[in-house]
């Protein structure tokens, strides 16, 4: 079927989706909403069968769910409507919440119900449950919904007040207010919930300090106590507020009021007024753990959950330094785990954009994400493992497969280019590991492409080699075990002896400090050259510029149109 996605972004959920309806056989093109006109034009070029919105923050023009069905994926149970559904269920605590498929009418979110799939709710921010439970929920809901509009005999439910299995509401724009923390009154874990339901947007609204401030990325403290409302500690880049019945840790802010209006660690963005606080040494009971280290059975695992996944330069040096604390253990194997969100996105670009010089701090990132990818490289003494239970973009996906493995959670999402980014030229070796793994055809393809990669394909590239099923605490567990099995092998030693003999062999034909040279040079360019597209990206991303029109790379309708304005 000819599916048209009318879509606010080329988010993380539309992405998956993307890959997913291309794998049952469809075809997918893109249109961003950017207004009535252009999303008319899109569709009368590309005569959709079927139009879908998997992320709208309005509702599809009249002109449009007029004539032809249009699907839209709400995060809520049947019956639930309005713009704030999870922020609602995160805030209310609500154990199961769900993803219903609607079709469009005059009515916001009041269509008939063509799918609905439950979820289990987990006490984690709205962000990571987007991206998580309700991304499975959404590829499920989406799947069914299809299938039954193919089908053409199944009757989609309309949405019945009287009937009493539709347990769901309208439920309004939940305002700052909804949200507010009351800091003498909320127990750590209302503060939590009232700060996880608007991470990643729009974040709490809160004053200490003098300043106003929107608060992210909250974690429990289980130890440290003092004044209700009080700024007790840091850690790392977080803070940590007092409750009356404990403490929470803050590790994100935003100040709207100076001209770098987006996230930053808070201990940088309020930096003079902590100086004085006593800095807390994380560890597995008390603070804000950014990378720790454990050892099983003969392997070592290297967390890393960084915030959205953006490695900046004293990120990087920190892992590179624990990486390396990792190789001199009695282990045969380091797994490189990531986060549970994210793997790694590469260079932290809001800490670019906040630094005094951009240009420079950009150097300074890329060269630091370099030294940690050659150390991963380099490594003769144990195997690695790069085991990604969250997505990965640009450098971040360059830097698993700096790994002898790469092992993905079936479903994440793999951005293995970096062009979007002003045509960024990239670095993290990635001229060597992609030729290396998946070919010098498949690489110039995959580059050029600048498209989504779905685990399943990312593993017939061989830009992974290994799918796993198991979600969550579940995957922590079959990595574990096969890993084990891996280094229990009578093959082991074999195999890294092999490994060895194959990275001596590529030296000689091309060291690794001349793909590096040559990566540099280009982005040395990028970030020092006369043409700013790379800082322009920059700017309008961490800024989250609105788009003004949708990339040819995704918008398929639009590239045959182009083409044939170009032949005539
Ligand atoms: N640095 C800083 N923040 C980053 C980031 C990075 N490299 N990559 C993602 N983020 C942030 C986004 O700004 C967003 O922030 P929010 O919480 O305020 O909304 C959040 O992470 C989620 O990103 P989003 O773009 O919404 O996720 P997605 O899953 O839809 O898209 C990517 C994933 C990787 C395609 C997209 O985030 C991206 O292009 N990132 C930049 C990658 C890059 O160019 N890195 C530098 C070169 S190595």
């Amino acid at each position: 079927m000819r599916i048209l996605f009318l879509t606010h972004a080329f988010n993380s959920l539309t992405q998956r989706l993307f890959v997913e309806l291309q794998e049952q056989g469809h075809e997918i093109s893109v249109e961003f909403d950017i207004n009535d006109a252009v999303a008319l034009e899109a569709v009368t070029l590309y005569q959709p069968e079927l139009i879908i919105a998997p992320f709208l923050k309005r509702a599809i023009p009249d002109g449009i769910w007029r004539n032809t069905t249009c699907f839209v994926v709400h995060p809520g149970i049947r019956g639930d409507r309005g713009p704030s559904a999870l922020d609602w269920a995160i805030l209310q605590d609500l154990p199961k919440w769900g993803v219903s498929v609607l079709q469009a009418n005059a009515e916001m979110d009041a269509g008939e119900i063509w799918s609905s799939v439950e979820l289990k709710m987990r006490k984690t921010s709205k962000g990571s449950l987007y991206r998580n439970e309700v991304t499975e929920a959404a590829v499920k809901a989406i799947v069914l919904a299809v299938d039954r509009y193919t089908d053409k005999v199944f009757r989609p439910e309309p949405l019945n007040p009287d009937d009493s299995s539709i347990t769901g509401e309208w439920q309004p724009l939940m305002r700052q207010c909804d949200r507010a923390i009351d800091w003498q009154q909320d127990n750590s874990g209302e503060v939590l919930r009232k700060i996880r339901s608007a991470d990643g947007f729009p974040g709490v609204k809160d004053e200490f300090f003098g300043r106003e401030l929107f608060l992210y990325d909250a974690r429990p403290e289980p130890t440290l106590q003092g004044e209700p409302g009080e700024v007790i500690a840091r850690c790392g880049p977080a803070i940590c507020r007092a409750t009356h019945d404990g403490a929470v840790w803050i590790g994100h802010l935003k100040d709207k009021a100076t001209e770098h209006a987006f996230k930053l660690p808070a201990t940088q963005l309020v930096a003079d007024e902590v100086a004085g606080l006593p800095e807390i040494e994380a560890d597995e009971r008390s603070g804000y753990r950014e990378i720790w280290y454990e050892q099983q059975n003969g392997i070592g695992y290297l967390h890393f959950p960084f915030y959205n996944g953006a490695m900046g330069t004293r990120q990087c040096m920190a892992l590179l330094k624990a990486y390396k604390q990792a190789t001199q253990q009695d282990t045969r194997a380091i797994v490189l785990f990531g986060g549970p969100d994210y793997w790694s996105n590469g260079m932290h670009l809001n800490l670019i954009e906040a630094a005094e010089s951009a240009a420079d701090e950009s150097w300074r990132n890329i060269n630091a994400i370099d030294d940690l990818a050659l150390e991963i490289i380099n490594t003769d003494s144990h195997l690695t493992i790069a085991a990604l239970q969250g997505n990965a973009g640009a450098g971040g996906v360059f830097l698993a497969r700096a790994a002898d493995e790469v092992w993905v959670r079936q479903g994440i999402i793999l951005n293995p280019h970096y062009k979007d980014m002003g045509n960024l030229y990239g670095s993290e070796y990635w001229t060597y590991l992609l030729a290396r793994y998946v070919g010098e055809e498949h690489a110039a393809v995959i580059i050029d492409n600048r498209l989504p990669l779905s685990t399943r394909q990312a593993v017939e590239l061989q830009l992974a080699d290994r799918e796993i099923k198991q979600r969550g605490d579940e995957f922590i567990s079959q990595v574990r075990l096969l890993a084990e099995t891996v280094i229990r092998t009578p093959a082991f030693r074999e195999r890294l002896h092999y490994k060895n003999v194959r990275r001596q062999a590529d030296e000689q034909t091309k060291p690794l400090s001349r793909y590096r040279e040559e990566e540099l040079e280009q982005m040395k360019r990028n970030f020092y050259g006369f043409d700013p597209s790379y800082h322009v990206a920059r700017y309008n991303f961490v800024h989250k510029v609105p788009k003004s029109r949708t990339p040819l790379t995704i918008a398929s309708h639009r590239r045959m149109a182009s083409k044939w304005k170009r032949v005539s």
